[in-house]
């Protein structure tokens, strides 16, 4: 099975590598193929509303999205983890959530839902840290995140995340964190794992 990592902060290193790092420690073990993607340096275009993946089938832009469209379909799990960058997630990571439109059949206005090419058992789990040092400032963000992803077609498990880190170090200050981040992990290859026994 394959455990997929998506980092989206542009800081090598940091929290969010972190604490992504630690879910899919839990996640990895023997069976288990784990892939992590920094999205910073990569070459991923923003989504120009060409609409051509209706016509045609999929994405024509030529960049990095593209070999990430097939890890994406591919993953029996997937970890995304962001920074909050102005109360929301990084461009870094909006612009592969935004180019995830490709994975969908939606056809404007014909039906109201957007039915996706993702396997509905692709298993999510969203992972943020930010610096604001109260623990439940962006709450009915991450609530509304989970939203927008069971809408594409994931099967979100999980959303996990870290207040009060401005330096590139500080999650390591709050150790119990890493702890839940790898139960989550583990719990991800449990799940997936059922489906491939
Ligand atoms: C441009 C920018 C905008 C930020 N905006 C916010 C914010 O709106 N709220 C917040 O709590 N922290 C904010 N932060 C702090 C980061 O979310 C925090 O330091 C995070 O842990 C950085 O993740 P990293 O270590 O993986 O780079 C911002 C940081 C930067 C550089």
């Amino acid at each position: 099975m394959k455990i997929l990592g998506l980092i989206g902060s542009p800081r090598m290193g940091g929290n969010t590598e972190k604490l992504v790092n630690a879910i899919l420690d839990g996640a990895a073990e023997k069976d288990v193929e784990v892939k992590v993607y920094h999205l910073a340096g990569m070459d991923l275009k923003p989504c120009k509303g060409c609409m051509s993946c209706r016509l045609e089938g999929k994405c024509i832009i030529e960049d990095d999205m593209q070999e990430l469209y097939g890890e994406i379909l591919s993953a029996d799990a997937i970890v995304i983890g962001s920074p909050i960058y102005m109360w929301e997630i990084t461009t870094l990571t909006k612009t592969v959530i935004d180019r995830l439109i490709a994975l969908t059949r939606w056809q404007p206005c014909a039906r109201p839902g957007f039915p996706s090419l993702l396997n509905v058992k692709t298993r999510l789990v969203l992972a943020y840290t930010y610096g604001n040092p109260d623990p439940n400032n962006f709450n009915q963000y991450f609530k509304y995140m989970e939203g927008l992803f069971s809408f594409l077609g994931f099967d979100v498990q999980k959303s996990i995340w870290v207040s009060g880190t401005i330096g590139p170090d500080d999650i390591l200050h709050q150790s119990e964190i890493f702890e839940d981040a790898r139960v989550i992990g583990k719990k991800l290859y449990l799940l997936s794992n059922s489906e491939h026994t």
